[in-house]
């Protein structure tokens, strides 16, 4: 998402100044070109070396420098590049960016800028809650600026309350989302992914491979486009952007309940999770004891979540359904696609090194309803993700008559 981007970062003086090294490194190796602007409090707190080292670009720490080769410093850090992000943004910084103080390079660089700006906010509970900065934070929302909330936990001033700088990855997807252009704006999407568990005993499950990796890609991709998503997600050991309204489930039943809930109003549905076709017939309330020495457990149909979509489909909603083969490929997808009455099947031989369960790569087939199999090679579950939604929202713009 940020190849080729360039960002500006400006770090004013807070303690979590020491944290943008790693978002520095995480945008370097994300493709972006990152330059740093630095206050003097900042520099207290980590140094110019650092960030030059991670970035691989001068670190700017004065106003007027000798010998800056690109014109007048201030001007080309603020309008040569896509974004700036003042991170972490102290009361001070806020301050004054919302009333036009302009007395150092990163105030400056604020007052020059044409891009887009985000803020990110680290501060002290009772300084965050101050009534002046809540103003100044109002003013420059509606001077267009943009904000990370900062989060809530223990700060290193010994409190605990709203004031920790957002977690790294936050910012990131908001950076991301920021640079993104919003062709799925005003769209509602829900999404699946992760295993089901069928609950035995209450200490055993019936479960299968699925991390979550390629239904999280799909929910983050369609949010960092503007779409507002619903994930509703089995049990995995992945975060969601805060964008993205997530419920969790453990079972088939349950996946059903809340999928349901929630189609009526989707105008796109993916379904990638890998639900449990069969859960125990009985759960017993107490774990069952080691005894003879065969044992067969009796299993019951679960609800086909993506047939009973398929049966409910509105006219203008597009329904996606995965399939997850290890033989008879092209058969299995070609006889989903047209029984649960999808538009698209994304079909993966989960068989083949690098597809399908738990890795980061994906080889998918798509099977569109007019009998096209498009194959596709092997790219990262976000790549994937991408190229998923762009077919979906071509297939929902041509029902709904759009170009
Ligand atoms: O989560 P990852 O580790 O990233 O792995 C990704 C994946 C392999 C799980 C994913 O790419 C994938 O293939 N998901 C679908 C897995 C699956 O259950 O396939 P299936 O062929 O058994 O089911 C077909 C479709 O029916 C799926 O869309 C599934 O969500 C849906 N289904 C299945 C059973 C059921 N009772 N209800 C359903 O809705």
């Amino acid at each position: 998402m940020l190849t080729g981007k360039k960002i500006t970062v400006g770090i004013t003086g807070g303690i979590a100044a020491y944290k943008t090294a790693d978002l520095v490194s995480s945008l370097v190796k994300a493709g972006a070109n990152v330059r740093v602007a630095m206050t003097s409090a900042a520099q207290k707190f980590i140094t110019p070396l650092t960030l030059e080292t991670l970035s691989g670009n001068p670190v700017h720490t004065d106003l007027f420098p000798n010998g800056f080769a690109g014109g007048v410093l201030h001007i080309d850090l603020a309008q040569n590049t896509d974004l700036l992000i003042i991170v972490p943004a102290t009361a001070n910084i806020i301050g004054k960016a919302a009333n036009g103080i302009a007395d150092d390079l990163v105030s400056t660089l604020l007052m020059a800028a044409t891009c887009p700006v985000l803020f990110c906010p680290a501060m002290n509970v009772a300084m965050y809650n101050n009534p002046i900065l809540q103003l100044n934070i109002g003013k420059l929302k509606e001077y267009g600026c943009h904000f990370v909330e900062p989060s809530i936990g223990p700060l290193a001033c010994g409190t605990t309350g709203k004031g920790r700088l957002a977690e790294l990855a936050e910012i990131v997807y908001n950076i991301e989302q920021m640079l993104t252009p919003q062709d799925l704006a005003g769209l509602r999407v829900l999404v699946t992914a992760g295993p089901t568990r069928e609950p035995l005993d209450p200490v055993r499950y019936l479960t299968n491979r699925s991390s979550g990796k390629m239904g999280y890609a799909l929910a983050k991709g369609a949010a960092l486009r503007g779409a507002q998503v619903t994930l509703v997600s089995g049990p995995t050991n992945l975060n969601a952007p805060n964008a993205i309204d997530k419920i969790r489930v453990e079972t088939a039943v349950e996946m059903r309940d809340a999928v349901l809930k929630h189609s009526d109003h989707s105008d796109l549905i993916i379904k990638a999770a890998a639900v449990a076709d069969y859960g125990p017939m009985e759960i017993s309330d107490h774990k069952i004891k080691k005894q003879a020495d065969n044992m067969s457990i009796p299993l019951q149909k679960n609800p086909d979540i993506l047939g009973e979509l398929g049966t409910r489909k509105k006219d203008q909603q597009v329904l996606v359904g995965f399939a997850a083969e290890t033989h008879n490929l092209e058969r299995y997808a070609q006889s989903k696609l047209e029984k649960k009455n999808l538009d698209l099947l994304i079909a993966n031989d989960v068989t083949l090194p690098g597809a399908g369960f738990d890795c980061n790569t994906n080889i998918v087939r798509i099977f569109w309803a007019d009998g096209t199999i498009e194959p596709l090679s092997k790219m990262a579950k976000e790549q994937v993700a991408q190229e998923i939604l762009d077919r979906a929202i071509k297939v929902l713009r041509a029902r709904r008559g759009e170009n």
